[in-house]
């Protein structure tokens, strides 16, 4: 099981897609607030489709709450930033079951405060031709996730 991380997601139906995509999957989405919408907007429920009861997803109040619950000193729980700024390209690294895979808010990305944090394992990048800015949010965690399972022989599949 990984768990995807949406810091201070802004767009509905990108948090609507991660909901299909976690029940899928078999990951976790956890969601860290503030939020910019209700969980029960209707375009985030729309894009979630009827996966809603098939999807586990945890909903921290804020960063500060996250860390607390993933405890990476007590667990070793591993924590990958994904952030168009990284050199190391994702598929370089071996996901293990309980990784957080970590990405930013939809306008702006991780802040430069969070990828600093030493608690960060790495620092991922997905390849892009020259001149692209960034994948939509949903896109890229469905991207990361397909191949961390892929790295399990999608388990459960
Ligand atoms: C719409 S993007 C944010 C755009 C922001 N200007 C940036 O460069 O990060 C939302 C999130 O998707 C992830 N993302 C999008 N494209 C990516 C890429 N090529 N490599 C790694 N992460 C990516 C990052 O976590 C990012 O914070």
């Amino acid at each position: 099981m990984f768990r995807i991380a949406f810091l201070e997601p802004k767009i509905p139906p990108n948090t609507g897609n991660a909901i299909r995509l976690v029940a899928a999957t078999g990951s976790e989405l956890h969601l860290i607030g503030p939020l910019g919408f209700d969980l029960s907007d209707a375009k985030l429920r729309r894009a979630g489709l009827d996966y809603h009861d098939l999807a586990s997803v945890v909903v921290h109040a804020d960063l500060v709450a996250a860390w607390t619950a993933w405890e990476p000193a007590s667990t070793g729980t591993r924590v990958f930033a994904f952030t168009t700024r990284a050199s190391t390209r994702f598929t370089e690294v071996a996901y293990q079951p309980g990784d957080v895979l970590l990405f930013g808010t939809e306008p702006s990305g991780l802040p430069a405060a969070v990828l600093a944090d030493p608690r960060i394992t790495a620092e991922l990048r997905i390849p892009m031709l020259a001149g692209r800015r960034s994948l939509n949010l949903s896109n890229a965690a469905a991207v990361a996730a397909y191949e961390a399972w892929r790295q399990h022989g999608f388990a459960g599949a």
